[in-house]
């Protein structure tokens, strides 16, 4: 194995929630590898911010602003994104928002808009995206974001966990149905990143959350965007030809499940 293995480039790759956070650094580190990346978010100046920063590193980007909880807009964005090449190679579906309640206050608006941001969004991008790897007969890489709520639970975390979980299933059971066709499927369970998500206009309570967190991980610091890009680079490259159904956990230790 050499670092050819992760060279991406001729390739097509599709990022959702690419205007910000991890979505960003993974639609950049995936061009940097050589890929052509469709970046995907509702956040229309975001998405030109990431596709600059991709143009101005020697890359290639194009933009689709469009709401992931859409079917028709997502199966659009992909068509569009596999035009040039008659197929699309990877799939990283992150789009994702968080939410907090206890579950006796969890209100069903509250489900139904998690769900459908984090667990539907991401049905509908894999949906389109095997399809169209199974038509051209790709033997593509779908990457998925969980995360490690799904490994330790929490207060407040029933619609985000249990969004996260739906997606760790979606992953299993495709990978399982489309593995035949060389289509990989893997999930990416990362623990607490500093991102726009994560960042609290509240400095102290920013600051005790990052201390606990850099307590409970045997790395001794919180994560990075680029940690996470990493493993969706890894995952979407061939130097993981034979892994699918995974979960990759870039999450500093904080989380060993078996
Ligand atoms: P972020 O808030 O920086 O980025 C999320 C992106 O998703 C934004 O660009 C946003 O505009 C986009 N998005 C949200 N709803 C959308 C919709 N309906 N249609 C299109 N785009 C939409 O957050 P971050 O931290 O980068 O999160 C990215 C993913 O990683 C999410 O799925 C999140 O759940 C997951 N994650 C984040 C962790 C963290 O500690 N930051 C830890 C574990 C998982």
């Amino acid at each position: 194995m050499t670092v050819m293995a992760y060279d991406l480039t001729g390739r097509t790759a599709c990022v959702t929630g690419a205007a910000s956070g991890i979505g960003r650094a993974c639609a950049v580190l995936l061009a940097e590898a050589g890929a052509t990346v469709h970046c995907a978010d509702h956040d229309a100046p975001g998405l030109h911010e990431t596709a600059a920063l991709i143009k101005a590193a020697g890359g290639t980007a194009h933009t689709h602003t469009l709401d992931v909880t859409d079917r028709a807009q997502v199966t659009e964005a992909v068509a569009t994104a596999a035009a040039a090449t008659g197929t699309l190679d990877i799939l990283a579906a992150i789009a994702g928002i968080m939410h907090d309640s206890p579950v006796l206050e969890t209100r069903d608006e509250d489900l139904d808009r998690v769900l459908a941001v984090n667990f539907k969004g991401v049905l509908y991008a894999c949906q389109e995206a095997a399809r169209t790897m199974i038509a051209a007969g790709t033997r593509g890489s779908i990457v998925t974001m969980a995360s490690g709520a799904v490994d330790t639970g929490g207060p407040g975390l029933l619609c985000y966990g249990a969004a996260k979980a739906a997606v760790v299933q979606l992953t299993k059971t495709l990978a399982t149905e489309v593995g035949r066709h060389g289509i990989r499927v893997n999930a990416v369970a990362p623990g607490w990143i500093r991102t726009p998500m994560t960042t609290r206009h509240d400095e102290s309570a920013q600051a005790h959350t990052e201390s606990l967190m850099v307590r409970l991980a045997p790395l001794g610091r919180v994560g990075e965007p680029l940690d996470v890009a990493h493993a969706v680079l890894h995952l979407a490259s061939d130097a993981a030809a034979f892994t699918t159904g995974q979960i990759l956990r870039p999450n500093g230790g904080v989380a060993m499940p078996w």
